[in-house]
């Protein structure tokens, strides 16, 4: 299913209203489209700063929970960065890119709000499969 990516980052914005993060206070939220189905995610933070879990890594979880197993599409809307922030702190982290990598295939779209659409492959190229 094709899905527009005004539809799966608006999903994404709406998501990062739900970003549990006292720490940060940055607010992430993300867009995963699988097997036709939109899921949300966001950032959840904990005391222990470690056990923190980003956006993209908590929507594609949700997905493969539902039985999902091939990621067509995402969004990323990192909504606290101001709009002269560097494109950098829009980016997905190294750890959900190689989670990204494991569900989705290198030509998938990723779209970043305030940066634009990269693939898995842009984001992640020779990416560790075993
Ligand atoms: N964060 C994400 O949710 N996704 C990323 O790709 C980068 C970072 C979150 C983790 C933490 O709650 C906050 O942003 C600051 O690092």
């Amino acid at each position: 299913m094709s899905v527009a990516s005004s539809t799966l980052l608006a999903v994404a914005r709406e998501a990062a209203a739900h970003a549990y993060c006292p720490y940060s206070n940055f607010h992430v939220g993300a867009a995963v489209l699988a097997d036709g189905r939109i899921f949300p995610g966001c950032n959840v933070e904990n005391a222990s700063y470690g056990l923190t879990i980003c956006a993209e890594r908590n929507a594609i979880f949700a997905a493969i929970a539902s039985g999902a197993r091939r990621i067509e599409a995402i969004a990323l809307a990192c909504v606290d960065a101001t709009d002269n922030a560097p494109g950098s702190l829009r980016m997905p982290c190294g750890a959900c890119r190689q989670v990204i990598a494991e569900f989705a295939a290198p030509e998938t779209p990723v779209h970043i709000d305030g940066v634009g659409t990269l693939t898995v492959a842009d984001l992640l190229p020779n990416a560790f499969r075993l």
